[in-house]
């Protein structure tokens, strides 16, 4: 007999940053000022991402793009693998996320790609803790506790190991 499975995730809206502690407005500060460095001539879409680690370390980073198009990067791997590479033994606490279309000043809501969500997904199997997300849009911020709440249904390395 076939059973229908729902699976809830949580976002929480915030129609004001004042809402958010001072850290994470500096957050979001820092991913909207990490897109003015993105490089990405072909779409003209500026992505930027900024991550706390527990020791208070920042980090950002931003899409990369390449002629060979596969071959460019998006801002939140180019972030995480960053703080993976330099901050081994460092958890992520929280990654912010903002977008904008090239020369426009407006930041745009996007929530991290199929593959990103895997790859962040990774690296809080690895701490085993939670990565809370921030993603800024126009008006309203977009709050997720884990990247498990992107990622419902997911593939780990459980399903390798156990
Ligand atoms: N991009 C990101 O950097 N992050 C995302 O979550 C979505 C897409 C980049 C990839 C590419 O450089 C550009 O945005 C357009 O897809």
């Amino acid at each position: 007999m076939a059973k229908k499975l729902n699976l809830n995730i949580e976002i929480v809206t915030y129609d004001n940053i004042d809402e958010l502690s001072k850290e994470d407005q500096e957050l979001l500060r820092l991913a909207e000022e990490a897109t003015f460095k993105s490089y990405a001539p072909y779409s003209n879409f500026n992505v930027g991402a900024a991550l706390i680690l527990e020791n208070g370390q920042i980090v950002t980073g931003n899409n990369q793009e390449n002629a060979a198009y596969p071959s460019g990067m998006c801002a939140e791997r180019s972030a995480i693998y960053w703080a993976g590479g330099q901050y081994p033994d460092q958890k992520i606490l929280t990654m912010a996320i903002a977008a904008r279309k090239g020369e426009e000043q407006s930041f745009i809501p996007i929530s991290p790609c199929g593959a990103c969500r895997q790859a962040m997904l990774e690296y809080e199997v690895k701490q085993d803790s939670p990565i809370r997300l921030l993603m800024k849009g126009q008006k309203d911020i977009y709050e997720m506790q884990s990247v498990s709440d992107l990622l419902p249904f997911k593939f780990t390395q459980k399903d390798l190991f156990e």
